[in-house]
């Protein structure tokens, strides 16, 4: 079977997402666990969002609609861009890959950081396009490095900002160079998954900066601070052309009607955003501080999770964690690290009580 597929294809490893609840109840019988492992929004959707889900429930013989009009005008006037440089996503992951699909060949290069939202390589490797994955420095984007690594085959460029795992963030004067360093021809993709939790006053909206350069492409997400992930609905915004050739490569129907109908109800609901941001920033704060208070020192988090090296092999403190019933999230390239997700207070405070137990 594996000649059906090209080496680098079968080289990969498919996507390791954070450990499901009922793997862990079904694996080790830990009933009551808590999940800090996919940057999960813990306050749930907005009930908004859950009356408008009702609402459609019984449309689902219908397709949805295929070019998700009515949300893509919606996100148009929310960002003062026009309908045309709107695309919606099955998740801004499928967006992540539609550039790649659209925009590069093996003939290409993409460019980006290590480590760093792993969608980036998955896709790079699966289309069969070289990359470049350039180290960050400190815990953050090296711009100065990634721009140097700009090659003349070079057609992509991702930058996750903030950016996942480590949650650092690239100040706005530094992406304000960076947009302008980057040769014209070349498409810069600013992933703002985690935008909206963002608080930093140098934190930069890349939306308001479109006019550094043409060729820039933010993508943007229901999955995190609007808690839809399970619903699948992102989207980006780019130049009307370049949002037109990756249309012609999406998938019809990408997004479902109660994706569409959630999403759009989410954004009404602006109290919901601005309580689940504070209490992020809140919950954030007393995380970290409980993690320097156990001697650890979590990198600066512009996002709804923090990293942290342990200095020493982080599995088996992850499995001992599995054990208490805390979920949080090793990574097989960074074996002295995890991710914890920002959860609710209590759920912070069961997180810290048990790494402190673990580690002692
Ligand atoms: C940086 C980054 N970009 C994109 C995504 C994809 O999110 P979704 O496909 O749910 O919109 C994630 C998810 O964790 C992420 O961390």
């Amino acid at each position: 079977m594996s000649r059906l597929v090209t080496e680098t294809i079968a080289s990969l490893a498919p996507y390791e997402a954070g450990k499901p609840l009922e793997e862990l109840a079904r694996e080790l019988g830990v009933v009551d666990a808590i999940k800090l492992a996919s940057n999960e929004n813990p306050h749930g959707p907005s009930p908004l969002a859950l009356e408008a889900l009702r609402g459609a429930i019984s449309e689902l013989n219908r397709y949805p609609d295929a070019s998700a009009l009515r949300l893509r005008e919606r996100l148009a006037r929310e960002h003062g861009v026009s309908v045309a440089e709107v695309i919606q996503g099955n998740g801004s992951n499928e967006l992540l890959e539609l550039l790649v699909r659209t925009f590069t060949t093996g003939g290409d290069h993409i460019v980006f950081a290590e480590p760093s939202f792993v969608v980036y390589r998955l896709a790079a490797l699966a289309h069969g396009v070289p990359f470049t994955a350039v180290p960050l420095r400190d815990g953050v984007h090296d711009l100065r490095a990634m721009a140097a690594a700009v090659e003349p085959r070079t057609r992509l460029v991702f930058l996750a900002n903030p950016n996942n795992p480590t949650g650092t963030h690239v100040p706005r004067g530094e992406l304000e160079w960076f947009l302008q360093a980057v040769p014209a021809d070349v498409i810069v993709a600013v992933d703002e998954a985690y935008f909206e939790y963002a608080d930093a006053p140098d934190f930069p909206d890349t939306l308001r900066l479109r006019g550094l350069r043409e060729r820039l492409v933010v993508l943007r997400t229901f999955s995190k601070i609007h808690a839809l992930a399970a619903l699948r609905v992102g989207y980006a915004i780019g130049p009307a052309e370049l949002v037109d050739y990756m249309n012609r490569v999406r998938a019809p129907f990408n997004v479902g009607t109660l994706g569409q109908v959630a999403a759009l109800a989410a954004l009404d609901d602006r109290a919901h955003v601005a309580r689940s941001r504070e209490e992020n920033s809140a919950g954030r704060a007393r995380l970290a501080a409980g993690l320097e208070r156990l001697g650890l020192h979590p990198l600066p988090s512009q996002a709804n999770f923090v990293y942290v090296d342990l200095g020493r092999p982080a599995r088996p403190v992850y499995d001992a964690l599995l054990r208490l019933g805390v979920i949080v999230r090793p990574f097989a390239g960074l074996p002295q690290a995890l991710r914890i997700t920002v959860g609710t207070a209590p759920e912070n405070e069961r997180a810290l009580a048990a790494l402190a137990g673990v580690l002692s």
